[in-house]
């Protein structure tokens, strides 16, 4: 597996391939990586020639007092996983490489409406951040598709959203969320967890899953049962952040009639502010 830290090498190394008909598959991550990012790279590598993962935990994305700092680092450890998991180039750019003129001299990238509310309103300035670094990723790899988690399901929208606006000529493919044996989602979020918050911490899945259940037998009015997911989830020692039913496709509040929905949760448990979903057909 190549490991290239520079812009202009990296794209000098994929023009080659571009040219030999190749085509480049892009895996951005920020690193520590576990079997829900390795998931991505065997994703990747069904869906064309050359795997591209990127490791670079991106600054602009993290709000003040959010855990930029703290943000778990394992460089050598990721790079042996990715290359185990048959990707064929990785590019860890540092923070001067990607912002050269600092991150607050940057040209922003906004998604308009999807990126208000639920993480956008609890995180202001999160995904602006995440818009205008995989903007400059995909500008540097130029892939032709581009896999992403769908653990982060409102992140997924806006980045499909942003390529249609901006026009980027690359598929956007979304990858299930692979989960711990008591159904919480895999994050790198997770290290902060003790064995004991690890294990309250399935409740979110579960919340979401027994709400699923309420929806689809009709039980009870959306606020109600988003009322009734967050009592569950305060009741397991987590402070809830949002639960929300949402139309899958805008993430507007969920109307009786809509059938492709999704559900989205967040919760603190000590340090870790921890994300999932479901998806429900009615
Ligand atoms: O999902 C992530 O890990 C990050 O938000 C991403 C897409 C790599 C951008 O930094």
């Amino acid at each position: 597996m190549l490991v290239i830290p520079k812009i202009n090498e990296l794209r000098a190394e994929l023009g080659k391939s571009r040219s030999q008909g190749k085509t480049i598959i892009l895996v951005p991550t920020m690193g520590n990586l576990h079997t829900g990012h390795l998931k991505l790279v065997t994703q990747a590598k069904s869906q064309g020639d050359l795997v591209v993962a990127t490791i670079f935990v991106n600054p602009l994305q993290f709000g003040a007092g959010e855990d930029l700092e703290a943000y778990p680092r394992s460089f050598n450890s990721d790079r042996n996983k990715l290359e185990q998991a048959g990707c064929h180039c990785l590019f860890s750019p540092d923070a001067n490489e990607i912002y050269p003129d600092g991150a607050e001299n940057q040209t922003i990238v906004s998604v308009a409406k999807l990126a208000v509310n639920y993480c956008g309103m609890s995180r202001p300035g999160h995904f602006e951040g995440v818009a205008t670094v995989v903007s400059k990723l995909f500008n540097i790899a130029q892939p032709n598709k581009a896999v992403f988690g769908l653990k982060d399901y409102q992140q997924f929208l806006i980045i499909k959203k942003m390529v249609y606006d901006l026009k980027f000529p690359i598929e956007i493919i979304g990858v299930e969320t692979h989960r711990e044996s008591n159904g919480l989602a895999m994050s790198s979020r997770n290290n902060y967890l003790s064995a004991e918050q690890r294990k309250n911490a399935g409740i979110i899945y579960q919340s979401l899953q027994a709400t699923a259940k309420s929806m689809r037998t009709g039980l009870g009015n959306y606020s109600e049962l988003e009322q009734q997911a967050m009592k569950m989830i305060e009741q397991a020692g987590l402070t809830p952040d949002y639960f929300a039913i949402c139309q899958a496709d805008t993430l507007e509040p969920a109307q009786a009639e809509d059938k492709e929905l999704v559900l989205l949760a967040a919760a603190y448990s000590g340090p870790a502010r921890l994300i999932d979903n479901l998806r429900v057909s009615l």
